[in-house]
C-alpha cells in the first residue's frame, strides 16, 4: 500500500513511543524468562535445567523414552504375526489401570496349560505359519526350555522382566497383554470389549500363575491336568511378581483437560503477544528478507509447537512429536529473542546503541551471577536429592 512512499521504520518513532516499545519488548523478554523458570519446575526432571527428551515424551506422549530397542527385537517375529505394529515401538506402562498390587492367593488354582496355550503357543508352535523358535507345543519340547531348573529358566526370566524391557529376546511379558490375541482379536480390540483394568488384572494373574508354577519346579502333572494349586511360598523363594510398580511415564502424562487449557491460553494470549513483537520487528530496519522470515517466525513456531502437543498423543509416532516440542519450543525462544534485541537495536542511533550494548552486557553479567548463585546450586541440590 505504501509501496512508493518510503516505508515507516521504528527509527521514526518519537522518543516517548520508542521508550514504551523498548520497555514493552523488555518486559516480554523477562516474561519469557520467567516462563522458562516455570517450565523448569513444571516439566523438567529433577537436576535438569530444562525438560529432556524423556521428560517431554513422558509428559506429552505418556511413554518411556528411549524405548529400549524394541523395534529391532519385535521385528523378528512379533510383527509378522499380524500383531499390531504400533504397539511395538514403545511401552505404554499399564499400571495406571492397575494401581493395586495383584497377587495370587495360596490355594488358588492356575490353569497352566490353558494359559500357556493361549498366551505363548500363538507364536511358539511349529505349525503356525508365523512360528517362532523355541517351539513349545509338546511337553517334551517345553521341558527342554525348563532345564536345568524351571525356576531359573529362560522362560522364567522372560516373564518376570521389568515392564520397561522391550518385548523380544529379554521379555515376553507383553505376551499376556499387548501381544495377546483372543478369538482373532488383537489387544486393542479386546480392550473395546472389556475394561482395561479388568483385562490387565486377569492377565497379571495368569502371568503370576505361570511364575508360581515355574518356581514350584514346573511339575508335569499340574501341566497335564491343567491344574496347579498355588502352594505356600518357600522361605527363600525368588517370587517374582513385578511388584508394586514404580511411577511411570503414563502417570506423568498431561491430561487432556490441562492440555486444552494450555492450548487456549497459549493460542489466545501468546498469539497477541507474539503478534505485537512480530509487528514491531516488521518495522525494524533490517533487510526485508530477514523481516519476512523473522517477523512471523514466533507465531508460526508457536502453532507448530502446540500442534505437536496434540500429535504427541498419537499411538506409535507420538513420541517423535513430543521430541519435536523441544525443537519448536527452542525456535520460539530463539525467534522471540531475535525480535526483541533486533527491534530495540534498530530503533536507536549510534549513541543509543552504545548505551544499549552497555545495558545488555550488564544484563548478561546479572544473568551469569544469578545462574552461579541461584540456579546452579538449586540444580545441584535437586541432583543430590535424587
Ligand atoms: C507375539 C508372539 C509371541 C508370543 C505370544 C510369545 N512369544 Fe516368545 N518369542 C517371540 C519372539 C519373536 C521371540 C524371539 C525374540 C528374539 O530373539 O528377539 C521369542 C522368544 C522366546 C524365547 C526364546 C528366547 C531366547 O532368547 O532364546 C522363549 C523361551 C519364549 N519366547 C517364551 C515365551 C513364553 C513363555 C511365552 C508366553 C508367555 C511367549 N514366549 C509368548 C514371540 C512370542
Amino acid at each position: 500500500m505504501l509501496e512508493s512512499v518510503e516505508q515507516f521504520t521504528l527509527k521514526q518513532l518519537s522518543l516517548p513511543a520508542k521508550l514504551v516499545v523498548t520497555l514493552f519488548l523488555l518486559s516480554v523478554g523477562l516474561g519469557y524468562l520467567s516462563a522458562m523458570v516455570q517450565l523448569h519446575f513444571k516439566d523438567a526432571s529433577k537436576g535438569n535445567p530444562m525438560p529432556t527428551a524423556s521428560d517431554v515424551v513422558a509428559r506429552y506422549a505418556g511413554e518411556i523414552w528411549p524405548p529400549v530397542s524394541e523395534a529391532e527385537n519385535s521385528e523378528k517375529g512379533g510383527t509378522e504375526m499380524g500383531n499390531n505394529t504400533t504397539n511395538n515401538t514403545t511401552h505404554k506402562a499399564t499400571d495406571q489401570a492397575n494401581p493395586q498390587k495383584i497377587a495370587l492367593k495360596v490355594g488358588e488354582v492356575v490353569k497352566v496349560k490353558t494359559i500357556f496355550t493361549a498366551r505363548c503357543l500363538l507364536c511358539h508352535q511349529e505349525n503356525s505359519e508365523t512360528a517362532q523358535d523355541p517351539f513349545m507345543d509338546k511337553w517334551d519340547k517345553l521341558a527342554q526350555q525348563l532345564e536345568p531348573k524351571a525356576e531359573t529358566s529362560k522362560i522364567h526370566r522372560l516373564i518376570i522382566a521389568d515392564e520397561k524391557v522391550a518385548f523380544g529376546k529379554d521379555s515376553m511379558v507383553a505376551a499376556f497383554t499387548k501381544k495377546s490375541i483372543v478369538d482373532d482379536m488383537k489387544w486393542k480390540e479386546q480392550l473395546k470389549k472389556n475394561p482395561e483394568a479388568l483385562l490387565i488384572a486377569e492377565r497379571e494373574k495368569e502371568r503370576l500363575g505361570l511364575v508360581a508354577w515355574l518356581e514350584a519346579g514346573a511339575p508335569k502333572e499340574a501341566y497335564d491336568q491343567d491344574r496347579f494349586v498355588v502352594p505356600e511360598p518357600k522361605k527363600d523363594q525368588i517370587i517374582a511378581p513385578k511388584g508394586p510398580r514404580k511411577p511411570n511415564a503414563k502417570n506423568r502424562q498431561i491430561s487432556v483437560e490441562s492440555l486444552t487449557q494450555s492450548t487456549h491460553a497459549h493460542l489466545l494470549s501468546f498469539s497477541m503477544l507474539y503478534s505485537l513483537t512480530g509487528i514491531i520487528f516488521a518495522f525494524s530496519s533490517f533487510p526485508s528478507k530477514i523481516r519476512i522470515i523473522f517477523a512471523p517466525w514466533v507465531l508460526f513456531f508457536q502453532i507448530a509447537d502446540i500442534s505437536c502437543w496434540w500429535l504427541a498423543r498419537l499411538e506409535g509416532i507420538g513420541p517423535y512429536f513430543a521430541i519435536a516440542i523441544l525443537g519448536t519450543g527452542g525456535l520460539v525462544g530463539l525467534g522471540l529473542m531475535l525480535q526483541i534485541i533486533g527491534s530495540i537495536f534498530s530503533m536507536y542511533n549510534k549513541k543509543g546503541k552504545t548505551v544499549l550494548v552497555g545495558l545488555f552486557l550488564l544484563a548478561i553479567a546479572a544473568g551469569g551471577i544469578t545462574y552461579i548463585k541461584v540456579v546452579a546450586p538449586q540444580l545441584a541440590e535437586e541432583k543430590a536429592e535424587k
